[in-house]
């Protein structure tokens, strides 16, 4: 039997709830498939740093290498100041594991109630390839005569031959592998940023000449951020720099229903990944069994595909359909009609009553 090692880190707020429930429909899908998974779990967050002063210690880093895969719930603690813990644990960790892919799905549900006027499903389904360790994320820059009238800040973008190719050939490959459109979007600003897309552009089009099957196309992300609440059709797969994807991707989960829906993977493709719901530890929310946990359990479900589990994850996603297809009101918290604990096992059951063909 097939067996895996989650490391999990369930974090702040209400990270830990929607945790259980990802881990919940996890546990239904091993005993489905016949697959094992064992979970182990972790406290880094803002608890726990408000303790001891630690986010992430060194040894901790070289102990999660060793898993399958990394199942994070949220980061950020009212009582800690921004930054901290989202530098210390969350960004930290991606650098250390080298987790250079940000995976994000853009894909709207059926039943989800989408603020773009006449689109649907079939209108609403992209992912966006973000790179994760470089660009204005490295903390290169610095102060100069700070404090003064004649203070001067420097953030700088860095962006590296090797580091922008491994993101762009990840890219093509999951294009390719998508198998859907096979359209790579390159979204950037090379009217502006002369240097930094200058090279992402060459690198682009280098590589695009070993995909010929794939068609390119370029967006100022200017105009892409248009495209979006426009003409989210035209997208398949959109490859672009750390600060842009974050951006971007913000406005992509909204467009897919919300923070309630939207799943990331936090990827090396040849060592741990990372997965979680991006939607942050909704403080307002925490403890009250009201936030909604499918963005969790779509972060199990990209997980599980990760580790080769392709149909369980397939059957992770028809159950969520289902459920937003024919229960959910709302995917905002305190407003789907019913809890954080009977949307996981809703989901739970269906897992369990459906086949994937
Ligand atoms: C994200 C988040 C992080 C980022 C923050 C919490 C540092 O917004 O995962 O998109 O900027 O990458
Ligand atoms: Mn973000």
């Amino acid at each position: 039997m097939k067996s895996y090692n989650i490391a999990v880190i369930p974090g702040d707020g209400t990270g830990p709830e929607v945790i259980r429930e990802g881990i919940k429909v996890l546990e239904a899908l091993s005993q489905k498939s016949g697959f094992k998974l064992t979970f182990s779990y972790y406290d880094f967050g803002g608890e726990r740093y408000l303790r001891t002063g630690e986010t992430l210690p060194n040894s901790a880093v070289e102990e999660l290498k060793q898993y399958d895969a990394l199942y994070l719930g949220a980061i950020g603690h009212p009582d800690v100041k921004p930054g901290i813990l989202e530098r210390g644990i969350l960004l930290n960790l991606r650098f250390k594991l080298d987790l250079y892919i940000n995976l994000r799905p853009v894909k709207l549900y059926p039943g989800v109630d989408c603020p773009l006027k006449n689109k649907s499903p079939d209108d609403i389904d992209f992912v966006v390839v973000r790179e994760n360790t470089e660009g204005l994320y490295t903390g290169a820059g610095g102060f100069l005569k700070k404090g003064t009238l004649y203070e001067v800040a420097i953030q700088e973008s860095i962006n590296t031959r090797r580091g922008v190719e491994r993101c762009i050939r990840f890219a093509f490959d999951y294009c390719k592998k998508r198998n859907k459109v096979k359209k790579l979007t390159l979204c950037g600003k090379t009217n502006v940023l002369i240097f930094a897309f200058d090279l992402w552009e060459r690198t682009f089009y280098e590589v695009a000449k070993e995909y010929p099957d794939i068609k390119v196309d370029y967006a100022h992300v200017d105009a892409i951020t248009m495209w979006f609440v426009k003409n989210p059709e035209w997208f398949d797969v959109i490859v672009t720099d750390n600060m842009f994807g974050d951006i971007i991707t913000d406005l992509g989960a909204m467009i897919q229903g919300g923070m309630g829906i939207a799943a990331g993977g936090n990827i090396n493709p040849h060592g741990v990944s990372m997965f979680e719901p991006i939607g942050g530890s909704a403080p307002k929310y925490t403890g009250k069994n009201c936030i909604n946990p499918l963005a969790a359990i779509c972060a199990g479900g990209m997980m599980l595909e990760h580790l080769g589990e392709e149909r369980s994850s397939q059957l992770l996603e028809k159950a969520v359909m289902e459920v937003t297809g024919k229960y959910l009101k709302s995917l905002a918290a305190g407003q789907m009609g019913y809890s954080t604990t009977e949307v996981g096992d809703l989901v739970t059951r269906f897992v369990t009553e459906l086949s994937v063909d």
